[in-house]
């Protein structure tokens, strides 16, 4: 059985452990530019055997949250490339989380004030982050118009163009895209945000459509090896949820199989939170079972709620990769710590969204423990 700290070949990306950092959103972006602040956070934490950034929307519009980074203009690449120099002098593997949002937006954060868009024109019954006058607050997120069918391919194309310069310009050893936690693609998955009758909606193959068409677009951009899809089953994050999600994503890995991507990464539960949902039961074997037999070669990534005994049981169970997201707040060396059976520190949820090096890049590794 493989340990934690034995590498693995994720598509082409080659890992030295099985440590990954979950992809997350801090908010010390302003002007949606990353910062050298943020390359010195990444770097930190290059013994990960891969990070994932922060979500990064593709466009101006897929932005929901206030001081996210961008991925789609001159200097946010140029910020970026900061960012993976620093990771890789250290010796580190990085991908970026590809993000459209879709109606968890706020009309102060949209191009031109403009309302958030959706599947449908459902509001989302979910908060976003705003600043004002530098300080932070969750407020409702804005009622959505309903995206026109000849308004997607655009949308294709900016996660494809996203991609390409992320790949190209920013440096990055791949990207992951953002097909969990009720953002756009979630959304347009799952029945209780998709009302649409056109040919992206209804059906499972038609809610299923936008996800494959980007996927597949990427792929073909810079290589299903590159590429690695994050999803969220049965998580209720952003008021999201489906009436059939093992049949949804049962069809969405047997289609996912063919394209040869890097890895498959799993929200299990509801996303930082249980485990096990009473009333959305999901069998994730089930799901990996159905990615294995269509000829899907990724690595298999687990994620929500891991600690290292959990990990390694999951390894034991067949996954390839555990992700951790809280932990790799407070523990840039989480590598280490786990090898050692090492304390741990614990995050700070005041520091989470927003603010400065405190509770960000100040959290301390063991080396400076034992030398202090
Ligand atoms: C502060 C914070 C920011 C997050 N940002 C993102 C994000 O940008 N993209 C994403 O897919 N998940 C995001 N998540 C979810 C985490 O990636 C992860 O799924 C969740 O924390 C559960 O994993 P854990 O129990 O190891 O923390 C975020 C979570 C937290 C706590």
């Amino acid at each position: 059985m493989p340990s934690l700290f034995d590498p693995v070949q994720a598509g082409s990306l080659h890992l030295p452990n099985r440590i990954v950092m979950a992809p997350l959103t801090r908010n010390r972006a302003p002007g949606a530019i990353p910062t050298p602040l943020m390359a010195e956070y990444y770097a930190q934490r290059a013994s990960a055997g891969l990070l994932i950034t922060e979500a990064t929307p593709v466009s101006h519009q897929g932005q929901g949250y206030a001081d996210v980074p961008g991925l789609y203009g001159t200097e946010q690449l140029d910020g970026w490339k900061r960012v993976t120099d620093a990771v890789h002098a250290r010796g580190g593997r990085i991908v970026t989380q590809l993000w459209h949002v879709g109606r968890v937006s706020h009309t102060s954060l949209q191009p031109g004030g403009a309302k958030p868009v959706a599947p449908s024109a459902i509001t989302a019954k979910t908060k976003t982050y705003l600043i004002e006058d530098g300080k932070g607050r969750f407020a409702d997120t804005s009622a959505p118009r309903a995206l026109e069918a000849q308004e997607l391919p655009g949308i294709v194309h900016d996660f494809r163009h996203a991609a390409r310069h992320a790949v190209s310009t920013a440096g990055f050893d791949g990207i992951e895209v953002h097909g969990a936690n009720g953002y756009l693609l979630d959304q347009f998955l799952k029945t209780g945000a998709n009302q649409r009758t056109d040919d992206y909606g209804g059906s499972i193959e038609n809610r299923a459509r936008l996800l494959l068409e980007v996927v597949q677009a990427i792929a073909g951009e810079i290589g299903g090896g590159k590429v690695g899809v994050r999803l969220s089953p049965v998580t209720t994050a952003n008021d999201i949820g489906d009436e059939n999600p093992q049949a949804l994503f049962d069809y969405v890995m047997r289609r996912m199989a063919g394209l040869d991507l890097a890895y498959v990464h799993v929200i299990e539960g509801a996303t930082g939170g249980a485990r096990e949902l009473p009333d959305r039961p999901f069998d994730y074997a089930a799901m990996r079972t159905a990615y294995r037999e269509a000829g899907g070669r990724g690595a298999w990534m687990v994620n929500n709620g891991y600690d290292k005994a959990l990990a390694e049981q999951a390894l034991a169970q067949g996954a390839d990769l555990v992700a951790f997201g809280r932990l790799y707040i407070a523990n840039p060396d989480l590598v280490e710590r786990l090898r050692e059976d090492a304390p741990l520190n614990v995050p700070d949820r005041a520091t989470f969204y927003g603010g400065d090096a405190r509770g960000y890049t100040d959290y301390p590794s063991l080396e400076m423990e034992r030398s202090a």
